[in-house]
């Protein structure tokens, strides 16, 4: 039997795609996270509560949903509590394959080498030791979700009385992109049925059966999700911006 011989992995992204302009991706990756990061912090420091009734910006919804009462110490709890999302994208299994791609470029694709920058020690030191708290991050997200569409139901209440508007749309548009994210999640996948051995010897064994395949089936568009929610978040919190600083007068429809 002829035996190939095994050829040497491409030391680099270039070598392994000659001619081709393969740090376009890379380039716009770190592109747009630099400007979301940069955006999402701004938002969150502004010390202004970004509301223009009933829309609230997805970045303060936690805070209005203690109540819409104003805190003295609401400068401080905003970034504090947006360390929730930041948390779970920094953690997230398809953001970290993303930015190590781009911003490190270690390695800058699969079947490429990998950088040689001394021991390896995985997920053991400071900072991607934190890494392993994604699923607390998943879990406590869950609750922001849940933040997120009682203000989606607020956006369709004016004085009382049902109204659509340009904004309630935005929202909702925000907050199902959001869902998707954060229930493609692997470690909500893990959650629902991964301690499950056999679904026939449990509980409403047929329903989980019917969530996990469901589950199965939505996870690898989660990259996907990870893009259009972001987006979704900062476009939503300028269009509330837009309207407060009265840039824009929306459609509204009030029954
Ligand atoms: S949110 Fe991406 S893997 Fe959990």
């Amino acid at each position: 039997m002829a035996v190939e011989a095994l050829t040497p992995r491409p030391s680099s992204a270039k070598e392994a795609s000659p001619g081709r302009a393969w740090w376009i991706e890379p380039a716009l990756t770190v592109v747009a996270y630099s400007a979301f990061v940069i955006y999402a912090t701004w938002s969150v420091f502004d010390q202004v509560n970004v509301v223009f009734d009933p829309y609230v910006s997805p970045f303060f919804s936690t805070w209005l949903g203690f109540g819409l009462v104003r805190f003295p110490i609401f400068g401080i709890l905003i970034p504090i509590l947006a360390v929730i999302p930041l948390g779970l994208r920094g953690s997230c299994y398809y953001y970290r394959k993303s930015y190590f791609r781009s911003f490190f470029w270690d390695p800058p694709a699969c079947a490429i080498q990998e950088l040689k920058r001394g021991r390896y020690h995985g997920e053991t030191r400071f900072p991607w030791v934190l890494n392993n708290y994604h699923r607390y991050f998943l879990l406590l997200s869950v609750v922001v979700i849940v933040f997120l569409w009682v203000d989606v139901v607020r956006a369709f209440t004016y004085h009382g009385h049902f109204f659509i508007g340009l904004g309630s749309l935005i929202l909702l548009l925000n907050v199902v992109l959001l869902s998707l994210y954060t229930f493609t999640c692997h470690s909500f996948r893990y959650v629902m049925g991964g301690r499950i051995d056999a679904f026939s010897r449990v509980l409403a064994g047929k329903l989980w059966h019917r969530v996990v395949m469901l589950l199965n089936w939505a996870n690898p568009r989660h990259g996907l999700y990870a893009w259009v929610s972001m987006f979704s978040v900062a476009l939503t919190d300028v269009y509330v911006r837009l309207l407060m600083a009265g840039v824009l007068h929306e459609p509204r429809w009030i029954a």
